[in-house]
């Protein structure tokens, strides 16, 4: 398994430069001043994605960019647009109606396509961004990316089969036998032995090192029993492998809670799926929100990097959301690719135009563009 930031670092790169819509164009720029600034030795190769495809070719993934990733080294994303419904699709693309299309997250299925099953999510607080909940937060969020609740094994309405076999394998559907077909709906939460273990793993890998202490097991199988219950079952095995690192377990109720009392408890999280993503999220607030959280998505052959917030339309062009969630996500794409003195550059200049605070965007209560807090960032390397 090659380990994550273990990529060996070599002369020039391959690098899939992907935009996307909205402010996801704003922030992509917003990074290059930056990389330009350290001097990486690459080329950037742009990526079509996102909404503008899905409407003009009816694909927001298109052949052209998943061979395009084929190809590369890493990549960095910036934002997609996508619409929650079929109708809501519709009603922004009338041309689409009719046509049978199925809209498929495109980030869903580089994930898939790619296999990239770790999710890396490190939330830190940077001393001075008036945003942060604590300043001594430093949590690294290791969430399983490909299955789980998210599986996408789900069915509305159920079909008779499917209730015939549960009422014969399960006592506890009893109550939901009589219900008519479409009165209820089931979603499969599906985690594998191999999932488990190999997201587990990378956590404690990391941990391993980047010199952290302890990794906390985030479930909920006291309830859930079959699939988290073997979730954490991998975990104490895989544990055993690695002695020096402090094991630990909490549910996924408490830790929202142990999380925000006393977030200097945890060092490296790792969850399944949706804990993971609730989890995650919930740590990236407590460092500045939507403008701090950056992630990997990260898997045997390639990773993908990206800032987690999305679009936001409603400022697209506007350059005046805040690149530094994408400029962190430069620096992890830095640090995986084996270019820890360049990452290391670009995560010291953050830290001290945040200190200083005399440029900020309008999140963190200021009034600098979002090319403006680049140029600040490059000034500092
Ligand atoms: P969003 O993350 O795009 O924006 C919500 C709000 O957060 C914005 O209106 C803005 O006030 C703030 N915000 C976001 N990024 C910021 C930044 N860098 N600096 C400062 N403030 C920032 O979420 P929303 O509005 O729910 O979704 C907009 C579109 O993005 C939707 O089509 C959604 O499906 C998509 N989306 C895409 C994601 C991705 O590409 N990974 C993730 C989340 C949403
Ligand atoms: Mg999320």
């Amino acid at each position: 398994m090659k380990i994550i930031m273990a990529c060996q670092s070599k002369k020039h790169y391959r690098i899939g430069w992907l935009p996307g819509d909205g402010i996801g164009q704003d922030v992509m720029e917003a990074a290059r001043i930056v990389l330009d600034k350290v001097q990486l030795d690459a080329e950037y190769i742009h990526g079509d994605i996102g909404w503008e495809f899905w409407c003009k070719e009816g694909d927001a993934l298109p052949k052209r960019t998943i061979e395009l990733l084929q190809n590369v080294d890493a990549a960095l994303f910036g934002a997609i647009t996508s619409k929650p419904t079929k109708a809501a699709e519709e009603e922004l693309v009338p041309e689409l109606k009719g046509k049978g299309l199925v809209y498929r997250s495109p980030i869903v299925r580089m994930r898939q396509l790619f296999d990239l099953y770790i999710c890396l999510r490190p939330c830190k607080a940077y001393p001075g961004n008036p945003l942060n909940y604590r300043e001594d937060i430093d949590l690294v969020v290791f969430r399983e990316n490909t299955e789980d609740l998210y599986a996408g094994v789900e069915f509305h309405p159920v079909p008779e089969e499917i209730k015939e076999v549960l009422k014969k394998h399960s006592k506890n559907f009893e109550p939901f036998v009589n219900l008519e077909a479409d009165q209820f709906a089931i979603s499969c939460k599906i985690n594998t032995r191999k999932g488990s273990e190999r997201i587990i793993r990378a956590a404690f890998e990391y941990a391993r090192k980047n010199g952290r202490k302890k990794v906390t097991i985030v479930h909920k199988a006291n309830v859930v029993r079959a699939t988290d219950g073997l979730f954490l079952e991998t975990a104490k095995v895989v544990a055993k492998d690695y002695p020096e690192i402090q094991y630990d377990e909490a549910n996924v109720d408490a830790i929202t809670m142990w999380l925000l009392k006393n977030p200097n408890n945890y060092d490296v999280l790792v969850a399944p799926n949706l804990y993971g993503d609730i989890v995650s999220d919930l740590c990236a607030q407590m460092v500045g929100g939507l403008g701090f959280g950056c992630s990997g998505n990260i898997g045997e052959k390639l990773a993908v990097f990206e800032p987690t917030h999305g679009s936001a339309p409603k400022y697209a062009g506007q350059y005046k959301v805040n690149p530094i969630a994408t400029i962190l996500a430069a620096k992890m794409m830095l640090d995986w690719l084996g270019e820890t003195e360049k990452a290391q550059l670009i995560e010291n200049a953050v830290a001290e135009v945040i200190k200083e605070g005399k440029v900020r965007t309008y999140d963190m209560g200021g009034s600098n563009t979002t090319l403006e807090m680049a140029r600040a960032i490059a000034d500092k390397i």
